[in-house]
């Protein structure tokens, strides 16, 4: 007797324990939470295309029906209430676009938005985020998992308002979070000039993780609705007050606009990747190559899986790209209204400045006088690099040595270490790396990979930067 009601008693623990795992199975299966993480790397008045892609993006995944608890956003928020937002409390992405800044939950914002909460974001580790809402990617092993991050890049590079994300450091990154079997599938879309150079030989297959990226490893990228007040607008002008500004970036509009028209439930992340591309190499005078980097079997997925869905009516277009621009001059960005390659935007916005200012007043003054800081800087470094490499590698051969490109499916750099501490060094003797300057982080990686000591490369420069 005793036996029999212990056997039942056994009976029904293993009846309602099974029966919980297996319902739970079952939703967890089909239900699994979708999460998202957005990055808007940058700050100041002249990015303000960054941080209006990441409110545009926030807006469709809320639409698509992801919940605010599982969206982490990274933005500096310095620009709704900038004094010279035309729109004050308001972000626009398109020309004809509505507000995309309501409703954006602040979690990263200031100071907080840095590559340690970043990455301690995506694997979940509270206790090393400092500030910020403290929320985190706290996803279980059926969820899938979408990050976008649009910002100034270069060479193995992307930028923080402060510092860096270097592209082994966010690998390692991914594939700890993958060890951690904390999601089922993850999609990341990256916007930044050189943003190939992030993945490229580096993603390595089987972590369930598949790319796009807006660039070549060694291509600009390009903001898009960009505005020179003086009306030579070749496709779409931004709104006249938005002069020196583009409101978005071209492959992150690409995107955003084809989740905003597409059924998320029939497209794939492949066709949309056919669309993204043709719009954003639309003509590559003002554009790039976009690209697929990590497992290729989640292209065919549709994109609800990871941004959820909307029933509104659709659009098919085939590739909604913008007309090719008409012919023009060379000196693209100072005449045209179209693209702006990303490292020119600041000479972009000051020109129209300089441009838009009375003539005589001292505003105009101001502003050239800005205008041609910039300028010097630029030629600054320029040089500074050049030197360098005439130093280390001979006049005749420096230039080649430090403009080469590896091949695709090869690295940036094979010792990561020796490239964050010659960048350290550069710095030291040479000043912060720009916008503009971080395209020559590719001449440092190749001094790296040439093998030059640290003992070499600091005399050398030293002595390129002395003045
Ligand atoms: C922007 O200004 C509005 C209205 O004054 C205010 O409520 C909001 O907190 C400000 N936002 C930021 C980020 O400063
Ligand atoms: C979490 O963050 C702390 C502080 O940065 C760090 O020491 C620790 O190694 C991190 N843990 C994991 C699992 O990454
Ligand atoms: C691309 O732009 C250039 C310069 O504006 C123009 O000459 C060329 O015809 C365009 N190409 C295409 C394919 O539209």
């Amino acid at each position: 007797m005793i036996r029999y009601v212990v056997f039942l008693v056994l009976l029904s623990i293993w009846a309602s324990v099974e029966g919980r795992s297996i319902s739970q199975f079952l939703t967890e299966k089909s239900t699994g939470t979708k999460w998202a993480v957005l990055v808007a790397g940058s700050n100041g008045w002249w990015n303000y295309r960054h941080q209006a892609d990441v409110c545009h993006a926030y807006q469709l995944l809320k639409k698509g029906g992801l919940k605010d608890e599982n969206i982490i956003v990274f933005m500096y928020d310095d620009i709704a209430n900038n004094t010279e937002n035309p729109r004050p409390g308001v972000l626009i992405n398109n020309p004809h676009g509505q507000d995309v800044y309501q409703g954006v939950p602040k979690d990263y914002v200031g100071e907080d938005v840095n590559a340690d909460n970043f990455f301690n974001v995506i694997l979940a580790n509270k206790s090393g985020i400092t500030g910020g809402s403290g929320k985190i990617l706290d996803s279980g092993p059926n969820d899938n998992i979408f990050i976008y991050y649009t910002d100034h890049g270069g060479p193995g590079i992307v930028s923080m308002p402060t510092g860096l994300v270097y592209a082994n450091d966010l690998i390692n990154v991914l594939k700890k979070k993958h060890a951690s079997g904390t999601y089922s599938k993850m999609v990341f879309y990256l916007e930044a000039c050189e943003s190939g150079s992030m993945f490229d030989g580096l993603l390595p297959e089987g972590l369930n993780i598949y790319v796009t990226t807006a660039s070549k490893p060694d291509e600009n990228s390009w903001g898009t609705y960009c505005g020179l007040g003086s009306g030579a607008c070749l496709v779409e002008c931004p709104p006249p007050e938005f002069d020196g500004v583009c409101l978005g970036d071209l492959y992150s509009v690409a995107w955003m606009e084809d989740s905003d028209v597409q059924d998320r439930q029939t497209t794939t992340l492949d066709n949309q990747y056919d669309r993204i591309a043709c719009r954003t190499a639309a003509n590559l005078t003002y554009g790039s190559h976009v690209m697929q980097y990590g497992d290729m079997e989640l292209s065919v997925d549709a994109l609800f899986q990871y941004m959820g869905s909307v029933s509104t009516s659709h659009s098919q277009a085939p590739c909604p790209m913008a007309s090719a621009p008409s012919p023009m001059d060379a000196a693209s960005f100072l005449t045209s209204s179209e693209n702006v390659d990303q490292r020119d935007t600041e000479l972009f916005y000051l020109t129209s400045k300089y441009q838009g200012a009375p003539k005589g007043s001292n505003e105009e003054f101001e502003a050239n006088r800005k205008l041609n800081e910039v300028i010097s800087q630029r030629n600054q470094v320029d040089n500074s690099v050049k030197r360098l490499g005439e130093l280390l590698f001979g006049v005749e051969k420096g230039n080649e040595v430090l403009q080469s490109v590896r091949p695709a499916g090869q690295p940036l750099v094979d010792n990561w270490d020796c490239l964050k501490s010659y960048v350290k060094t550069f710095e030291a003797h040479c000043g912060k790396l720009t916008a503009y300057g971080k395209k020559h982080v590719r001449g440092i990686a190749n001094i790296c990979n040439a093998g030059i000591e640290s003992e070499e490369m600091v005399a050398a420069t030293a002595q390129a930067c002395s003045s």
